[in-house]
């Protein structure tokens, strides 16, 4: 079914340097959000306080009643069985072949047999497409592989959370288009609420159904995937178009004299709105809901060229 994950002004610094502050948002149960930010903004972070692995300063998590942010061990231990997380790094066990590094969640947190952990070890190999490469080491296989093996050992415990830390970066457009129709195809299929951080604009605006924006230590933006790639709001605009002009510069802010030099200068057209990525196994997705449909409810007008079919790629992005 997948859980919802409530955020309310949760604040984590790290000493006297603050990461992000009052950050409040709502994940909603079985759907897919993506995460965006410049390097360095704290999304990692912000996916590691989600799990407990860091405390924050103050604010809440809340998770089937349960907040992760002042909650016992014990009953973290317990919340985290819901999640299954793909770490930045991939964090495979290089001596250890793909099947032990996929079953080893199930060796440590469960008392399945060889046997039953056999059958899901395989189901979740095939669900990734990696079926033949069971005694491979991941030293041998490629970076696509290796992220495939991540998530598949993500999926073992049946997550009802899945958090993906960057799983496209370092792949080929290619591999990058295949992982993300894995991603929607996985999220129909297991139902799960799926959250995203990545640095490709082109998954950012084709798979989720919600788009957060992490930037200059607080979240700038949260909602619909049409709310942000509608939005004429500066930071949202340039990230998700990946513009120059606007006020993101190399090192996080421009300063006045930089955003002086560019303030009559045209900004470029937001470009339209792609189709989100269907599921292709066949299985409709709780959450996908008819192109348009936000900017309609809510008496937006999508730039022209919107929502048109087989636009697999956005111009100008
Ligand atoms: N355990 C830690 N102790 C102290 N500082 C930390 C720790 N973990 C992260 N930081 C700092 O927090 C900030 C945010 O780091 P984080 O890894 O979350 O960024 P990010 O948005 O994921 O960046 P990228 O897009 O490059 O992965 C950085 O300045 C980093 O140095
Ligand atoms: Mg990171």
């Amino acid at each position: 079914m997948g859980v919802e994950i409530k955020v309310n002004e949760l604040t984590k610094s790290f000493g006297k340097q603050l990461i992000w502050g009052d950050v409040t948002l709502t994940i909603p149960a079985g759907e897919i959000c993506v995460m965006l930010g410049p390097s360095g903004t704290g999304k990692s972070v912000f996916l590691k306080t989600l799990i407990g692995l860091l405390k924050p300063d103050r604010g809440s998590i809340i998770i089937e009643g349960t907040d992760i942010a002042s909650c016992s061990e014990r009953e973290l231990y317990e919340i985290r069985k819901l999640f299954g997380v793909l770490f930045q790094d991939g964090a495979m066990f290089g001596s250890m072949n793909l099947y032990d590094n996929i079953a080893f969640p199930l060796r440590e947190h469960t008392k399945k047999s060889e046997s039953e952990i056999r059958a899901i070890v395989m189901e979740k190999m095939d669900l990734v497409g990696l079926i033949g490469t069971e005694d491979k080491l991941p030293g041998e296989i490629s970076g696509g592989m290796r992220k495939r093996a991540g998530i598949a050992r993500g999926l073992v415990l049946d997550p009802e959370i899945v958090l993906f830390d960057e799983p496209d970066s370092g792949l080929d457009p290619v591999r990058t288009a295949f992982l993300n129709q894995l991603i929607v195809d996985l999220n129909a299929q297991i139902d799960a609420t799926f959250l995203i951080v990545t640095h490709d604009i082109n998954t950012a605006r084709t798979v989720p159904d919600n788009i957060g924006l992490l930037y200059h230590k607080h979240l700038a933006m949260f909602g619909p995937r049409e709310m942000l790639l509608s939005s004429d709001e500066p930071v949202v605009r340039q990230f998700l178009n990946a513009q120059r002009v606007g006020p993101i510069g190399m090192s996080e802010e421009k300063d006045a004299d930089e955003l002086a030099a560019e303030a009559d200068q045209e900004l470029p057209p937001i470009p339209p709105i792609p189709m989100q990525l269907e599921p292709s196994n066949g299985i409709a997705r709780r959450s996908q809901r008819e192109p348009g449909a936000w900017c309609r409810e809510n008496g937006i007008t999508p730039p022209p060229g919107s929502f048109e079919d087989n636009m697999s790629m956005v111009t100008g992005v």
